[in-house]
C-alpha cells in the first residue's frame, strides 16, 4: 500500500525529530530541575529561528491552510510575561531567513515541523506544569496552545496535510518533505549554537 502524504511526512521526518528531542535547550524542557531562566532561554532562542522563518512563509500563503497559526506572537507574549522588555525581545539574535523556501509547497513542509510538534506538547506542557507551576497567561501560552485539544492535535494536521497535496504532482510533495527535513535540522543547528 502506499503511504499517504502524512505518513510520508512522519516516516522522513521521525530520525530528525529523534535528534532535535536530545538538544540540550529542548530536553531541558522534560527536566524535573528546569528553572523560569532556562525555560527563558528556550523560548528566546525558538523565537530567533520562528520569526525570520514565518515572515518567509507568508510570502508564499498562510499556515491556516494547515489549520496553524502564526506562533512568533505567541512567544513573544510569553517571553513579556516572564519579565522580558519588548525591546529586549527585539533585540534577540534572529536566524538568517530559511531562503530555501521558494514556493507554497516548500512553505507547507516548514510549517508542518511547527504544527506537528501538537504531537508532542501536551506531554511537554504537563511537564512544564509541574516544573514552573506557570499557566498559559504567565508563560505557557505557546506549549498551551500547541497542546490546545479543540484545535484537533496532530491528528488533524495530518488529516490537512493529506487534503493538501490530494491531486497535487509527487514533486510537489517531494519538495514539501525535504523542507519538513530541512528546518528540522536548520532548528536543531540553532537550538546548538
Ligand atoms: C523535548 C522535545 C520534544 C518531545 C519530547 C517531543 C515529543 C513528540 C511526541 C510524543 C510526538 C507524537 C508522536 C506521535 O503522534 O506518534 C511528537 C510529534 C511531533 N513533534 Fe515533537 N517533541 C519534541 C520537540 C519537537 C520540536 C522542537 C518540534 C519542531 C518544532 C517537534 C515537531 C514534531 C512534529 C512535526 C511531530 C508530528 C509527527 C507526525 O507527523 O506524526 N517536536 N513529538
Amino acid at each position: 500500500m502506499t503511504r499517504s502524504p502524512s505518513e510520508a511526512f512522519r516516516a522522513a521526518t521521525r530520525e530528525p525529530h529523534r535528534r532535535i528531542e536530545t538538544v540540550p535547550a529542548m530536553r531541558c524542557l522534560l527536566s524535573s530541575g528546569l528553572d523560569r531562566d532556562a525555560y527563558r532561554a528556550t523560548l528566546a532562542r525558538l523565537l530567533g529561528l520562528l520569526d525570520p522563518l514565518e515572515t518567509q512563509l507568508a510570502g508564499f500563503g498562510d499556515v491556516s491552510a494547515i489549520g496553524g497559526r502564526p506562533r512568533g506572537p505567541l512567544l513573544r507574549r510569553d517571553l513579556a510575561a516572564l519579565g522580558m522588555a519588548n525591546r529586549d525581545i527585539d533585540a534577540l539574535p534572529r536566524a538568517a531567513p530559511p531562503d530555501w523556501i521558494t514556493d507554497a509547497p516548500m512553505a507547507i513542509g516548514a510549517a508542518y515541523v511547527f504544527e506537528g510538534a501538537r504531537g508532542g506538547a501536551p506531554m511537554i506542557l504537563d511537564r512544564l506544569f509541574e516544573t514552573l507551576r506557570l499557566t498559559p497567561e504567565t508563560g505557557l501560552g505557546y506549549f498551551a496552545d500547541l497542546a490546545d485539544p479543540s484545535r484537533g492535535g496532530v491528528s488533524s494536521v495530518r488529516a490537512s496535510l493529506d487534503d493538501w497535496f490530494a491531486g497535487r504532482p509527487d514533486g510537489d510533495l517531494a519538495d514539501a518533505i525535504d523542507s519538513a527535513v530541512r528546518t528540522f535540522e536548520s532548528l536543531h543547528q540553532w537550538m546548538l549554537d
